[in-house]
């Protein structure tokens, strides 16, 4: 059996054309049901469905053999024991640095102030505000990072930018962009070896399917 963790929404999503590329379909829409193990044509593949953040830690204990995890994921979860073999160039968006409109951000950073920053991805954040000589308190939050600045909490989120829309609908501003991100293949050390013949075509279709640069 290999087994895929994906996370619902674009990664899922986005992942389906490469399945297919591998001759893969899965066989249930895991936006009509709330099974989290997912068949698929291929009697020994199956798909779970994780939380984004969780998809390198499935994979590093061998939870699954193989996922799809964005880029800050990974940096978030530190990589340890993954093989990663593609850049899916899949679910791309950005790392920023958001303030509220109105707040002089580049005035804060020449004062040398103290920055809130509210973030999902701390490990991130400290490296660039490290990088940058600017002091920080961090702000550990999950989901919703627009609030923090809104509400008085912070002074800025460290977030990811993909339209731009919700920036945008809270009256945020874009300040800074840290980085790029897009999903990559992660794949556990040990099925590697173990499971060569039956994860070596999937990870071949995938790197076929994939448009180079
Ligand atoms: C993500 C991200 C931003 C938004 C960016 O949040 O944290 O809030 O999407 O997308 P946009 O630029 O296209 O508007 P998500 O909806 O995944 O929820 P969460 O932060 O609560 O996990
Ligand atoms: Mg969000």
């Amino acid at each position: 059996m290999i087994t895929l963790a994906l996370s619902k929404g674009r990664i899922f999503d986005e992942t389906l054309p490469l399945l297919a590329a591998a001759g893969i379909t899965v066989t249930e829409d895991p936006e009509k049901s709330r099974k989290l193990i997912l068949a698929t044509n291929q009697p020994h593949v199956r798909v779970v469905l994780v939380r984004a953040s969780d998809v390198p830690t499935y994979v590093e204990y061998g939870g699954a053999d193989l996922g799809v995890a964005g880029k800050d994921s990974l940096i978030e979860h530190g990589g340890q024991g993954l093989f990663r073999p593609l850049d899916l160039q899949i679910a791309k968006c950005r790392v920023s640095v958001a303030v509220r409109n109105g707040f002089d951000y580049q005035e804060a950073v020449t004062q040398g102030s103290r920055l809130k920053v509210a973030t999902k991805y701390t490990s991130i954040a400290r490296d660039f505000f490290s990088a940058k000589g600017v002091h920080v308190d961090m702000i550990k939050l999950y989901g919703s990072m627009e609030l923090a600045p809104l509400t008085g909490m912070a002074d800025a989120i460290v977030d990811l930018v993909s339209t731009g829309n919700t920036l945008k609908a809270n009256d945020l501003v874009e300040v800074e962009h840290i980085m790029d991100i897009s999903s990559h293949l992660v794949v556990n050390q040990a099925a590697l070896k173990l499971k060569q013949a039956g994860l070596k075509p999937i990870i071949d279709a995938f790197a076929s399917a994939v448009p180079q640069d």
